[in-house]
């Protein structure tokens, strides 16, 4: 079993960080391969909580190596000062390893990411504003600027020099802001590189070869499987694929070598910044999931929109990641509701669709067709095996399980570590 998955089945925030560093203990490698600090992943330990935005969840484990692969966009200084924040906390985090191709987030895409936002006005996507899109953008545009190119300081200036040449007339002309120097930004660049070189490896090599000795990589996604440029609520997205597929462009593995893939799997479902949301809820409902689910953004600190569980989406997860196992994740945040609403298929125009619509225009019409299952009031939080929690609750569990296509392997019932029922072992 020597290579898994894990990844956000719905709009991101699912407990992706607490699902990793449970596995942390067991696996040799965890390796990020999307996304940036774009991510917010909660990690609670004892009676430590920490808050990870770039660097793999597997880092609050010492047996375990964290890898940033080629696919991540880097911003340097919110690496070393994530880093050093750790550090200073008595985390070690000399084991770090960067691949040379990741690219760079620069201060110019932070820029341009907060005033294309506000460009957008109305019609804006609610970016977190770390520079995640238009560094996604350059890469694909060929004018990106990598890991590797810190230590080369000629190709550095060149490659800083045609990026700019271009942003430098559209932030002027277009969005009446000051031209950016291409010194200013070639010497804070150059300042990151001998903090930064002792990390950086040849990622794919080292995985491969890791794989190929039977030793233990988990692939953590960022964000989630709707939020997927490819497969999710485009243009309401990210810039990159968080979905299965991308733990093989973002990392040099292929996808023969994956063996298991686990979608991380909210009790209810949340969203931050704008975009479709059929099961959301405007009333008191949803502000008591928020309340109660603490579910206010790690990065931002916006508030996240809160909705019933919706299990259109949850098959759409399995089908477009191949997934093999579910961790439901916040299960205990339910308790105390006497009835809980379940979304299980949609009315798009007067018909009932089973699955998640390709059309964008059809899922903005899409209105959820709830079941209600009966709910409970025990304290769940203690439970540590199935059989401990009650009646009602395991139904819940089970009908989520039989709606969304794959079976339930691990339940959270709390925040920390050991607030955990494990049903299947991923291992
Ligand atoms: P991520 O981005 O997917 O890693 O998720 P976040 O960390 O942004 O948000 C998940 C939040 O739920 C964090 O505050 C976690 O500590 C918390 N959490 C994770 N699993 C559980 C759970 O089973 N129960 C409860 N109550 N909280 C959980
Ligand atoms: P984790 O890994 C939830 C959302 C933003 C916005 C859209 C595009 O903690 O689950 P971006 O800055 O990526 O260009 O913003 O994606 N978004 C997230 N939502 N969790 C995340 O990460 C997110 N990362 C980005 O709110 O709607
Ligand atoms: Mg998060």
């Amino acid at each position: 079993m020597p290579a898994l998955v894990l990844l956000g089945a719905q709009w991101g925030d699912e407990g992706k960080g607490k699902a990793t560093d449970l596995l942390g203990g067991s696996v040799d490698y965890v390796v990020r391969y999307q996304g940036g600090n774009n991510a917010g992943h909660t990690v609670v330990v004892g009676d430590q909580k920490y808050a990870l935005h770039l660097l793999p969840s597997g880092i609050l484990s010492p047996g375990c190596t964290p890898v940033i692969g080629n696919g991540v966009v880097v911003d340097p200084a919110v690496l070393l000062s994530e880093l050093s924040g750790l550090a200073d906390r008595g985390v070690d985090t000399s084991k770090l390893l960067i691949s040379g191709n990741a690219h760079l987030i620069t201060p110019y895409h932070t820029t341009l990411d907060k005033v294309s936002e506000r460009f957008l006005g109305k019609r804006k996507i609610g970016t977190t504003g770390r520079g995640i899109g238009p560094a996604y953008a350059d890469k694909i545009n060929r004018v990106g600027i990598r890991v590797q190119d810190l230590f080369d300081e000629s190709i550095l200036r060149q490659k800083v020099e045609a990026a700019l040449d271009y942003k430098n007339q559209v932030l002027a002309k277009l969005y009446n802001r000051r031209a950016i120097a291409v010194d200013q930004v070639v010497e804070e660049l150059l300042g990151y590189a001998d903090r930064l070189g002792g990390y950086v490896a040849d990622t794919t090599l080292l995985l491969n070869n890791a794989i190929d000795q039977g030793q233990v990589v988990l692939f953590e996604g960022g964000q989630g499987t709707l939020l997927d440029v490819d497969h999710g609520t485009y243009p309401f997205v990210t810039s990159s694929n968080p979905t299965a597929g991308g733990a093989c462009t973002g990392t040099g593995v292929g996808p023969t070598k994956i063996s298991r893939v686990i979608g991380i799997l909210k009790a209810y479902t949340t969203r931050v910044g704008a975009g479709p949301f059929p099961t959301e809820l405007l009333d008191e409902d949803g502000e008591k999931l928020r309340t109660i689910g603490g579910e206010r953004g790690v990065t931002t600190g916006r508030d996240r929109r809160c909705g019933w569980f919706d299990a259109v989406i949850a098959r759409y997860a399995t089908r477009v990641n191949g997934l093999t196992d579910f961790f439901l994740t916040k299960l205990d945040v339910l308790t105390g509701w006497e009835r809980i609403p379940v979304c299980v298929a949609y009315e798009i125009d007067g018909k009932r669709v089973e699955e998640l619509p390709y059309s964008q225009t059809d899922f903005h019409h899409a209105k959820p067709i709830y079941e209600t299952l009966p709910g409970w009031s025990e304290d769940i939080t203690q439970a540590k095996t199935f059989d401990e929690l009650p009646k009602n609750a395991q139904t819940y569990v089970q009908a989520l399980e039989e709606m969304s296509g794959a079976p339930i392997s691990a339940i959270g019932v709390g925040p920390g570590r050991d607030e955990t029922i494990q049903i299947n072992s991923f291992l």
